[in-house]
C-alpha cells in the first residue's frame, strides 16, 4: 500500500497486498465529516455500504437504499478521502434486473462520485454481472456468505451460509468473472481461511475471524455509536456515544445555570 497521504490507494494495491501479506483495513463511512478522520487515521479502503440504510436512514434493513441515495452518500465521501480506496455499494435492486442495468448504474456511480469501484452482494448467481461490469472497466468486490439483501427471501438468519463447497463455489465463481476482492460475511473462520488461500484476490472478512486477507467494520458500530448492536464479532474500539451524550448534557447544564457563554464567547 502506498504510504500515508502519498497517493490514492488503488485496486492494483489491493491485489498486490496479497503478495506482500498486507493486512487490508476497511471500514464504513457515509459523509464528508467521517470519512475524513477515518481517512486521516490511515484506513486502507472505505467503503459506502448499503447499511447506511440501516446506521444512517433508520431502516431495519438495507432494502429500501436508493442507488440516488448511494450516489449522494458516495459523493460527500469521496470529497473528504486523500488517500483510501473509495468502494460504493450497489444497492438492492440496481443490479439484480439484468447484465445492462448494473453496467449503466456502476457507471453511473463511478462518474457521479469519483469513487474507485463498485460492490456487489453475490458470487456464482451474479457470474456474469460481474463480468459485464468488468468489461466496461468498472472495478468490482463481491460479497458472499450473509447477504444481507437477502433478507426477504431468506430470512434473517437463513442469510448465514454455513456450506462450504457452496461458499467455495461463489468464492471461485467472483474471482473468475473478475472481481478484484471478496468480502465474507460471517463465513466460519476456518471455511474463510480455506477459501483466502484458494483465491489470488483478497478477502475481507467481517465476523469471518483473522484468516483473511483484511477486516471491514461498520463505521459507528467499531466506534461505539450503536450502543443496542452487540453482535460476537464486533469490537468497540472507542465509545463516542457516551462521550457525545456527556458532552451535550455539559452543554444544556451550562445553557440552563447560564455559565455559558462566558464574556470569552461573546462577540464584542
Ligand atoms: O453495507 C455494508 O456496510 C457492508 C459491510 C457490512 C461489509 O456491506
Amino acid at each position: 500500500m502506498p504510504s500515508a497521504k502519498k497517493r490514492h490507494v488503488t485496486v492494483p494495491d489491493f491485489l498486490a497486498a496479497v503478495e506482500t501479506n498486507h493486512r487490508i483495513s476497511m471500514v464504513t463511512a457515509y459523509d464528508f465529516l467521517w470519512a475524513g478522520i477515518m481517512d486521516e487515521a490511515g484506513v486502507d479502503s472505505i467503503l459506502v455500504g448499503d447499511t447506511l440504510g440501516m446506521v444512517i436512514q433508520g431502516h431495519s434493513t438495507t432494502l429500501p437504499v436508493t442507488l440516488d441515495e448511494m450516489i449522494y452518500h458516495g459523493k460527500i465521501v469521496c470529497r473528504a478521502v486523500r488517500r483510501a480506496l473509495v468502494i460504493i455499494d450497489m444497492p438492492f435492486m440496481s443490479y439484480q434486473e439484468s447484465a445492462l442495468q448494473a453496467v449503466r448504474n456502476a457507471g453511473r456511480i463511478i462518474k457521479e462520485t469519483g469513487a474507485g469501484a463498485v460492490k456487489l452482494e453475490g458470487g456464482h448467481i451474479q457470474r456474469s454481472t460481474i463480468e459485464a461490469i468488468c468489461r466496461a472497466e468498472i472495478p468490482v468486490m463481491a460479497h458472499v456468505g450473509m447477504r444481507p439483501q437477502a433478507v426477504r427471501r431468506l430470512g434473517a438468519m437463513g442469510r448465514i451460509q454455513r456450506d462450504e463447497q457452496a461458499l467455495l463455489d461463489d468464492a471461485r465463481a467472483a474471482e473468475d468473472a473478475g472481481a478484484f476482492g471478496l468480502v465474507l460475511e460471517l463465513v466460519p473462520g476456518d471455511i474463510a481461511r480455506k477459501i483466502t488461500d484458494a483465491l489470488s484476490i483478497p478477502t475481507i472478512g467481517i465476523g469471518a475471524g483473522p484468516g483473511c486477507s483484511g477486516q471491514v467494520l461498520v463505521g459507528p458500530d467499531m466506534l461505539g455509536l450503536t450502543p443496542d448492536f452487540n453482535p460476537r464479532f464486533l469490537k468497540k474500539f472507542a465509545e463516542l456515544r457516551d462521550v457525545a451524550v456527556d458532552g451535550v448534557r455539559d452543554y444544556i447544564k451550562e445553557v440552563e445555570l447560564g455559565t455559558f457563554p462566558g464574556a470569552e464567547h461573546t462577540h464584542s
